[in-house]
């Protein structure tokens, strides 16, 4: 698997990363199995995040990850913290992210955290207030790297102002379906299209020249959790294109989904949510696909967009 090196970030980290939203549907067994499949594949980076089944899916990993026989330094482990659902709010005040990330790492039985990024903006957030966490998680070597997701320039740029660590990683929402990230950059300044509002403040762009690499979610499904766009009658247009696109690269359509994103000159990483080992490795043949400029194309506008 070819990696790529996260300005003032971790070094030779795998382009796909492993998200393990949907791990605590796994038994320990199977979990070791997912772990192990993605490390013989080349990927070194795992996405967890508090919510994600209510700190289950961080439980799983770790007692899964007890069951190989892999070092903890040769993995980039990366949570997030800033979404409290059981009080309905985001919090990104001091003691909640100090104390999240304590709760994290007990919950991955790890010392550090490789990566940490606030998840969602907290709407009442103060760039003090995080600062002043961040200096003392990295102060305590509890965290290594700070990110954040879901956010928009002028919050980084904000958050910034204040937080002395430089913020190198956004998780944003990408799919050849939810393309927004890119749509606002086609169709600027025309008022026929609703694909020309721009809905994060040119986020892609903004990363691109800080030098903050993207990491796309939910790289197969449509809408927001919709569920899969492969093999849905509902893009009949996209499934041909990726058809068309899988026979020629001799791999699957989940696989040209991803290259899709890989082809991207921003150089993103891609989280992919898969929990089956065989889609898994059908996935990581993304990583040998270099499409075309004109393939880049077809999919995107098989995607439902237009030229302008
Ligand atoms: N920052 C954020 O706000 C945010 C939000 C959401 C997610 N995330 C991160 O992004 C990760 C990925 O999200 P996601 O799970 O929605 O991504 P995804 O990779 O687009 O979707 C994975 C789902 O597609 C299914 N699938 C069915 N057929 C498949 C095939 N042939 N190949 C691959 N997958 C197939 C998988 O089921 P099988 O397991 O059966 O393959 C799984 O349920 C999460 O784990 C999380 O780490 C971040």
């Amino acid at each position: 698997m070819q990696t790529i090196n996260i300005c003032q970030g971790p070094q030779n980290v795998s382009r796909l990363i492993l998200g393990c939203m949907r791990m605590p549907a796994l038994s320990r067994e199977t979990a070791a199995e997912m772990i192990r499949t993605a490390v013989d594949l080349g990927i070194n980076y795992f996405d967890h995040a508090t919510v994600y089944g209510a700190g289950e899916a961080e439980r799983r990993f770790a007692e899964a990850f007890a069951l190989t026989d892999l070092k903890r330094e040769d993995l980039i482990i990366q949570s997030k913290c800033g979404i409290l659902p059981a009080e309905k709010i985001f919090d990104w005040r001091k003691d909640s992210i100090i104390e999240s990330v304590d709760q994290i790492l007990q919950r991955l039985q790890t010392e550090y955290l490789d990566v940490l990024l606030l998840h969602r903006p907290d709407l009442l957030f103060d760039p003090e207030q995080v600062a002043a966490a961040f200096d003392q998680l990295e102060a305590s070597g509890k965290v290594r790297t700070f990110g954040i997701s879901n956010t928009m320039p002028m919050q980084i740029e904000l958050l910034k102002k204040y937080v002395r660590q430089p913020l190198k990683i956004n998780q944003l929402q990408l799919s050849l379906e939810q393309s927004q990230l890119i749509d606002q950059d086609l169709y600027m300044n025309n008022k026929t299209t609703e694909l020309s509002v721009m809905r994060d403040g040119g986020a892609l762009c903004y990363c691109r020249l800080h030098d903050i690499t993207i990491q796309a979610w939910s790289p197969l499904q449509h809408g927001m959790f919709g569920g899969m766009f492969i093999d849905n009658p509902d893009f009949p247009e996209l499934n041909e294109a990726l058809a068309d696109l899988a026979d020629k690269y001799n791999a699957t359509k989940a696989a040209i989904a991803i290259a899709w994103i890989l082809r991207h000159p921003a150089k993103m990483q891609v989280i992919a949510g898969t929990m089956n080992p065989v889609h898994l490795k059908e996935m990581a043949e993304a990583d040998r696909i270099d499409l075309t400029h004109e393939e880049w194309y077809r999919l995107y506008l098989a995607s439902g967009k237009f030229l302008p």
